[in-house]
């Protein structure tokens, strides 16, 4: 290729990356990669300035904007940041910039900042009041993201003590580590696609047409510039207009240092490195900034970046590595996930001998063949997975993996379901799904029954002493004790451990039984709305997807399982061993189940004295008269009841609820209308 033909190449895929990363929200190479394109393309143009283009990709900042929205022209140009990558680029930056300020470095003043891992956004305010949120664009035109700006929690509607004149605040749309992590879980709940990154996820949540699905998202806001746009305000310093966004009431980020020459802020920038995953947002390296606004006049900008900041990135935390093999794991619910064993590899600190494939599409989307050079990722922690192949022209591949029709385990058929790219082993009795799920049971958010780990499940199931998970609690000490391991005192401490899982509420007992798509947010939500597993197990499809944080995927699944046969006989059997499958009152969520209704109750009910039924029952909305009507919405019958009560509801088809039903009445407002 000559070189032309390589420039050409090069503006062509990073023309396209640009689309796919700013426009599209969804990256197709990690962003290593394309800084890698860029820099190739940048120093081309250099070398070969005759083949230089005032329109060429590398003077771009981001991407044309989508004609989603509405155009803003930025009053001034949103600019990008030039990079640099090691640690004497950025004390060859100093120097420079201190050679063109006549000073020496030593004495400069830099701010360091966290380089947040988000989307730029400008906002207007005319005398004190938003009126404009418009996304950077391609620096030159933007998007209009007003109404979904307004949405985020930490941008001000007015602006505190100020009163006339126009500026624009900028900064970084973001979500916080723990916000994406919701959000994906959430999205994980309702069957919806999961987000590849915060950057990703703040980015298709702010270019949204609909505002209130921005509301919904959890976006933050950090400023870290301002435009005067009337030229009006005197500050001398950076640090001085961060003072002043932060007094309107704007967040800054907490871990901005200021520091005195090139080897201090250095020091500083590693130091951010260090402390990466500590910060409570992802950065992707720190930004470092002229702090005398006078100096930064003076130095300028090119029509891409100003020269008075750069950014110093991190070295990505992805590797590349051998792909030995590409396997299949059964998991629970019986997904079989393929994964990569690869030649091991140290990745962000930690050794990665296997990496997930996620499933079959993304296998086929990667095409990654063992044998392959490949990308490992690993962030935080992450699990690591494998972000693709590295194309190796002189190299013969093999043939593309196919994805297996039977399941490694137990032989048995591997099948896709409708529309989902996840193959699953449908055996119910595949020894692997057994083993994952009893494992998943006695876990932590679930039942959280110690000393049920992966070793001790295998060695139950190797026994022939479970094949269920309402087996567990018929184990008894002498069938444990003679197990390699396991003396009499772990026996003891197992069966205690088991024990105490028998009064574990409702929610938790719906996490520990793996429903697929149902994790700990809907189990909560429909443990507190069904109050017992016997409502839920009754609940019409359409008052399950009535409840809060369950959508119709999760509904379907609720619904499917609690009919079918296997569930029926491993709840019975739970119930029998008694497990309590109930939400205990004090998580109960609206009190008001029982709004203008009349319950009459009669006879005694176990745990109440007739006035605390009756003002149980008042608490909920609910009123408690003495004689049954046409009117009573039901009646509850507990030891020795009224007779008289009793005929005249039977005559008036006026519901009977059993006494033990009472607690579920309360919690829901409904009750299980008895067989006739
Ligand atoms: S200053 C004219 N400071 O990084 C200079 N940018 O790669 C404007 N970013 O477009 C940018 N954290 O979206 C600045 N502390 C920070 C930043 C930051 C993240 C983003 C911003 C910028 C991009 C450049």
């Amino acid at each position: 290729m000559t070189p032309a033909e390589r420039v050409a190449w090069l503006r062509g895929e990073l023309a396209r990356h640009n689309e796919a990363y700013f426009v599209r929200d969804a990256p197709l190479i990690p962003d290593a990669d394309y800084d890698a394109l860029a820099r190739e393309l940048r120093a081309l143009e250099a070398q070969y300035p005759e083949l230089g283009d005032d329109s060429s990709v590398s003077m771009a900042v981001g991407a044309p904007s989508s004609p989603l929205f509405g155009a803003v022209t930025h009053a001034e140009p949103m600019l990008s940041l030039d990079n640099v990558f090691a640690v004497d680029e950025l004390g060859a930056w100093a120097q420079r910039t201190a050679r063109g300020l006549g000073v020496d470095a030593d004495s400069l003043t830099f701010v360091v900042e966290p380089k947040i891992d988000g989307l730029a956004c400008s906002i207007t305010y005319v005398d004190g009041v938003l009126t404009q949120g418009a996304t950077r664009g391609d620096g030159r035109v933007g998007e209009d993201v007003t109404e979904n700006v307004r949405t985020i929690h930490d941008v001000p509607a007015t602006l505190e003590g100020f009163s006339s004149g126009r500026v624009e605040v900028r900064g970084e749309v973001y979500l916080a580590k723990a916000d994406f992590k919701d959000l994906n879980g959430r999205q994980r709940e309702l069957g919806a696609k999961e987000f590849a990154n915060p950057r990703n996820a703040a980015a298709g949540s702010l270019r949204q047409k609909d505002p209130k699905v921005t509301a919904a998202r959890p976006l933050s806001f950090l400023t870290y510039q301002l435009v005067d746009l009337d030229g009006a305000m005197v500050f001398a310093r950076y640090v001085d207009t961060l003072a002043r966004l932060s007094a309107w009431g704007f967040a800054t980020a907490r871990e901005t240092v200021v520091e005195v020459g090139g080897a201090a802020m250095i020091a500083r920038s590693t130091w951010f490195e260090e402390h990466r995953h500590d910060l409570s947002y992802e950065i992707d390296g720190v930004v470092i900034k002229i702090d005398d606004l006078a100096r930064r006049a003076a130095l300028g900008s090119t029509s891409r970046a100003p020269r008075w900041a750069i950014a110093r990135k991190f070295p990505p935390e992805e590797r590349t590595t051998r792909l030995l093999a590409i396997e299949v794991s059964i998991g629970r619910t019986g997904r079989a996930t393929p994964y990569a064993v690869l030649e091991p590899v140290l990745v962000a600190g930690s050794r990665v001998a296997m990496a997930t494939l996620h499933n079959q599409d993304q296998v086929a989307l990667k095409d990654v063949r063992p044998g392959d050079l490949v990308i490992v990722r690993k962030a935080g922690e992450v699990i690591p997975e494998v972000v693709g192949a590295v194309a190796e022209p002189a190299r013969a591949r093999q043939p593309a993996w196919v994805f297996p029709s039977s399941c490694p385990e137990c032989g048995g058929p591997l099948e896709r379901v409708g529309e989902e790219s996840d193959t699953y082993c449908v055996n119910p009795a595949c020894p692997a799904q057994l083993l994952q799920q009893i494992i998943h049971f006695a876990s932590r958010g679930a039942l959280d029954i110690e000393g049920l780990g992966e070793q001790r499940v295998a060695q139950l199931l190797g026994e022939g002493l479970v094949s269920d998970v309402a087996d567990l609690f018929s184990l008894r000490r002498q069938d444990l004790e003679n197990l390699e391991g396991l003396g009499e005192l772990s026996a003891t401490s197992l069966i205690n451990a088991i024990d105490g899982a028998r009064s574990m509420p409702l929610s938790r007992v719906l996490v520990g039984l793996g429903i697929r798509h149902v994790g700990p947010v809907a189990a909560r939500e429909l443990a507190r709305a069904f109050a017992t597993y016997g409502a839920l197990a009754q609940a019409p499809l359409e008052q399950l997807e009535r409840i809060d944080g369950v959508g119709p995927v999760i509904a379907a699944s609720v619904h499917r399982y609690c009919r079918e046969d296997e569930s029926i006989e491993r709840m019975t059997r739970l119930a029998e061993a008694g497990l309590t499958l109930s939400e205990p009152e004090s998580s109960a969520g609206p009190e008001d189940t029982l709004a203008g209704r009349a319950v009459v109750v009669t006879g005694t009910l176990e745990g109440f004295t007739r006035d605390e039924a009756e003002a149980a029952v008042v608490a909920r909305g609910g009123t408690s008269p003495g004689a049954v009507s046409k009117k009573t919405y039901c009646v509850v019958v507990g030891e020795a009841p009224g007779v008289a009560k009793v005929t005249k509801a039977r005559d008036l088809g006026v519901p009977i609820v059993p006494a033990a039903a009472f607690r579920q009445l309360l919690e829901t407002g409904t009750f299980v209308a008895p067989s006739p």
